[in-house]
């Protein structure tokens, strides 16, 4: 099957997300053709380079990988410090590409390391995570955390190029499988009804990870990713569109310290409380709420909400990135594959939508 192209075009850089099972063992005559630098450094976790690895260095010749663990807990500066050590004893220079080989939490760290080495040097994601693939890896967005924060140290870094292969999907736990995936009912719900009656439709080929359908659900999702940063490459404007969910989905992962939900579990929470905003204030159909929620719970069981209060999430709501001048963007679905923006959400809605949705303390 030939890989599939999409064209990401921003007034940073102009970049291609190459997609098709196998395309991991092309990589090497791909890179080429980009005319990439050829001096190449890969940066994975351990446990991503045993399971996959080999693929990659057969095709790019012998280079030894540089490991760093990938928990999110190790996306820091000093983890990113190792990557810095790693390319200063290789003698790396301008004229090398690293390459990033694993999830969100190593595209992100390495990106970063990428954007920084020498001011800036090439930048290839080739993500393993479903979140990875439909999402982090596209867009530039690249950094690490800080102990007050997720996220807070970071830059906009286009990469040069994104190769996605489904096929290391194959590895991936469930819950992390699942997590991608309510991503993906994201770009559904705001961006395209054809692609939330998809998920909707072929739910069991997709859990059984079926390769034409998987191919299809990330090329959809890519598509729309790549759009909406060619359109709004800094988030002023339409790429805040791809936030929804995240505003409680943010709250939610920070009131239980990062560690009961998988970002993408804590954003299908996030998308059943706008959801629940919207319909109140009579902008989304009830029917096509439920559609939603019905959608989201045919995805398996997530992690309890019934014991957070909605006070606290709000108190973290009012902590997050989104706040300007004081507003806090939100992002309402409008049907099912449409969404709109607003900023005047008050906290006695919050407070009723989070009590509906089941949030108690
Ligand atoms: N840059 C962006 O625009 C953007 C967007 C969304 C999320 N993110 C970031 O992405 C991170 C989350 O990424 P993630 O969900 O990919 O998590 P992750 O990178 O932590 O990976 C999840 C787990 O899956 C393992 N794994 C990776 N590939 C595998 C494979 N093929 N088979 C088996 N196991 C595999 C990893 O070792 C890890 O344990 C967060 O830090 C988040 O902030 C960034
Ligand atoms: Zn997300």
């Amino acid at each position: 099957m030939e890989p599939l192209c999409i064209a990401v075009t921003t007034s940073s850089r102009s970049y291609t997300v190459t997609l098709g099972d196998g395309a991991i063992e092309r990589l090497g005559p791909i890179l080429d053709d980009l005319r990439l630098p050829e001096r190449r450094f890969v940066v994975s976790s351990p446990l991503v380079w045993r399971l996959h690895g080999q693929r990659l260095a057969r095709t790019l010749g012998a280079s030894e990988p540089i490991l760093v663990p990938d928990g999110e807990r190790s996306k820091q500066l000093q983890t990113v410090s190792r990557v810095y050590d790693a390319l200063i004893r290789s003698s790396a220079d301008r004229a090398s590409t690293l390459l990033t080989f694993g999830g969100g939490v190593i595209g992100d760290m390495a990106g970063f390391a990428a954007s920084t080495y020498l001011r800036g040097i090439s930048l290839v994601h080739v993500p393993t995570t479903l979140l990875a693939q439909v999402d982090s890896a596209i867009g530039g967005k690249v950094g690490v955390n800080h102990p007050l924060g997720k996220n807070l140290i970071g830059a906009f870094y286009q990469p040069h190029a994104v190769i996605i292969d489904p096929s290391v999907l194959a590895t991936l736990p469930r819950r992390e499988f699942r997590a991608g995936l309510y991503e993906v009912v994201k770009y559904g719900m705001t961006s395209s009804a054809t692609l939330f009656d998809r998920i909707r439709r072929e739910r069991s080929a997709i859990f059984a990870k079926e390769p034409a359908v998987l191919m299809a659900i990330i090329s959809e999702s890519c598509r729309i990713k790549a759009d909406v940063v060619s359109a709004d490459e800094r988030e002023a404007g339409p790429r805040r569109i791809l936030n929804f969910g995240h505003t409680a989905g943010h709250a939610l992962e920070a009131v239980t310290k990062y560690r009961r939900y998988r970002h993408g579990e804590a954003v299908a929470f996030g998308m059943v409380v706008a959801a629940e905003l919207s319909a109140a204030r009579g902008a989304l159909a009830r029917q096509d709420q439920a559609a939603l929620a019905d959608l989201i719970a045919s995805l398996g069981p997530l992690p309890p909400i019934a014991d957070i209060p909605p006070s606290e999430m709000i108190d973290a709501m009012k902590h997050d990135k989104k706040m300007i001048a004081g507003r806090l963007l939100f992002v309402l679905p409008t049907a099912i594959g449409g969404a709109t923006i607003v900023d005047d959400v008050t906290e006695k809605e919050m407070r009723a939508a989070l009590k509906t949705v089941g949030f108690r303390g």
